[in-house]
């Protein structure tokens, strides 16, 4: 079965349930985040502003032409998405602190414009099916908002509680509107987004379906970019190799620029140009992460362009590989990311021998090990935080020797566990003999007929 129809198998029954005329994403593979959950995600909010307040934006549609928005490139607002499942532009979510279990939500969306709409398609407004979708009973107009919390500001101000008002921006065009209505507050003013920052640090069950959907698509781009990878083909190849498996299967963007960093490029960390043209001998750093309902996987692989390491390149590439082995071994709760780093420095200063002459080669791995992974590549929370079940973080030892043109990056997705961690990302290919054998098949996105019949369907450009 080819990429594309396993993608429409794995895909189908999502989509069937998101075609609707009004929907929290609509078409969304990835389906709306089930009410339940968000409501949940609020409620812990609100246990967290205390007696105080906590605004946040979204995003709003970006105007590339000059001539009118466009939404074909929309991405909402981490937090509002986290908080509503929402894909609306120029909205607004209000959350009030109370007593302990009250508390109230306040959502405010743009009215509904029908002659806009001839030409958008419909569009979500204040009424019922914004409670339905978001499970807030309160949906007001966005013209209501900056008049309501200019009054609960006040209100509380005069209340003399010296509760916090938590604001997070949304878009730049918000930003005006919230350091007004901040700056008439008497109260403490502080940043909403750091009260969710520890939230999102561990995951929900819905956040996590998200996630491994969002690795598997990543890790069976992977394996495509690695059949296809072959000497003369450019760089950005292998970067449409990747991102082809990333839509047909339902991711709708990247989760950051794809990195193919071949040769000398294999040693810039965050290297996106992808424009050089490869050549046997080298090895190619392979960075991607394919984004899916809003989460990112973030898997580094790197391949020899010539299907086969040279016995220098697999030599350090098991060194990292071993480095990589013991930190993934150390994940558990309790445990620090610093400390994770320790772990695989230790392990390259013991085990580097002279692959990198009479120093160690953890001299050449000049990136911290891990960073946390979610709606964003790097994602929220403090790195000073303890590992606890549901974190999900990057295990990514490096060695990167420029006089070499050599860089080796591999990158696997955890997740923090009780007992330990799990491999998210184990089915992308990671040991030498592993990558070997898939780019000895052929690749499946260019296949066609007459290259089925005729053996190696790679195309030389
Ligand atoms: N792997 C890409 C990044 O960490 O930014």
């Amino acid at each position: 079965m080819s990429v594309l129809a396993r993608a429409l198998a794995a895909t189908m029954a999502g989509t069937c349930l998101a075609i609707r005329a009004l929907s929290a994403q609509p078409g969304s593979p990835a389906g709306p985040v089930p009410v339940e959950r968000l409501a949940a995600r609020r409620a812990a909010l609100i246990e967290r502003v205390g007696g105080g307040m906590a605004i946040f934006g979204s995003e709003e549609l970006r105007d590339i032409e000059r001539d009118y928005p466009q939404d074909s490139d929309f991405r909402q607002d981490n937090h509002f998405f986290y908080l509503t499942g929402l894909e609306t532009p120029a909205s607004w979510l209000v959350l009030r602190g109370g007593e302990p279990g009250g508390g109230t939500v306040t959502l405010y969306l743009p009215p509904r414009d029908p002659p806009s709409e001839r030409w958008t398609g419909p569009k979500l407004g204040p009424g019922p099916e914004a409670t339905r979708l978001t499970g807030i009973t309160d949906v007001r107009s966005a013209e209501a908002f900056e008049s309501d919390v200019a009054a609960w500001l006040a209100g509380l101000g005069r209340s003399g509680s010296a509760a916090a008002a938590y604001v997070s921006q949304g878009s730049p065009a918000h930003r005006e509107l919230i350091k007004r209505l901040a700056g008439s507050y008497r109260g403490s003013v502080a940043d909403a987004a750091e009260l969710l920052a520890q939230m999102r640090l561990v995951k929900d069950d819905e956040e996590l379906r998200r996630l491994r959907k969002a690795i598997e698509i990543t890790g069976e781009a992977h394996r495509e970019g690695m059949r296809l990878t072959a000497a003369g083909l450019f760089e950005y190849h292998v970067e449409a190799a990747v991102e082809y498996v990333f839509r047909a299967s339902g991711a709708e963007r990247v989760g950051f620029p794809s990195i193919i960093g071949s040769g000398p490029n294999s040693v810039t960390l965050h290297y996106d140009k992808n424009r050089r043209q490869t050549r046997d001998g080298e090895l190619v750093v392979i960075d991607i992460g394919a984004e899916f309902g809003y989460y990112t996987a973030d898997v580094t692989r790197t391949i020899p362009v010539s299907g086969t390491f040279t016995p220098r390149q697999r030599a350090v590439y098991e060194l990292v590989l071993g480095a990589q082995e013991a930190a993934l071994k150390a994940v558990r709760p309790g445990v620090t990311t610093k400390e994770l780093d320790a772990v695989a420095r230790v392990y390259m200063d013991g085990h580097s021998g002279d692959l990198c002459g009479s120093q160690s080669c953890s001299r050449y791995f000049v990136h911290s090990l891990s960073h946390w992974l979610g709606m964003d590549v790097h994602d929220v929370g403090d790195y000073q935080s303890r590992l606890e079940p549901g974190m999900v973080l990057t295990i990514e030892p490096g060695i990167y020797i420029p006089d070499e043109e050599l860089g080796i990056r591999i990158e696997d997705d955890v997740l923090v566990t009780s007992e330990g961690g799990e491999l998210l990302t184990a089915e992308a290919p990671r040991t030498p003999d592993a990558i070997e054998a898939v780019m000895r098949e052929p690749p499946l996105w260019l296949r066609s007929p007459e290259d089925a019949s005729s053996g190696d369907p790679r195309r030389r450009p």
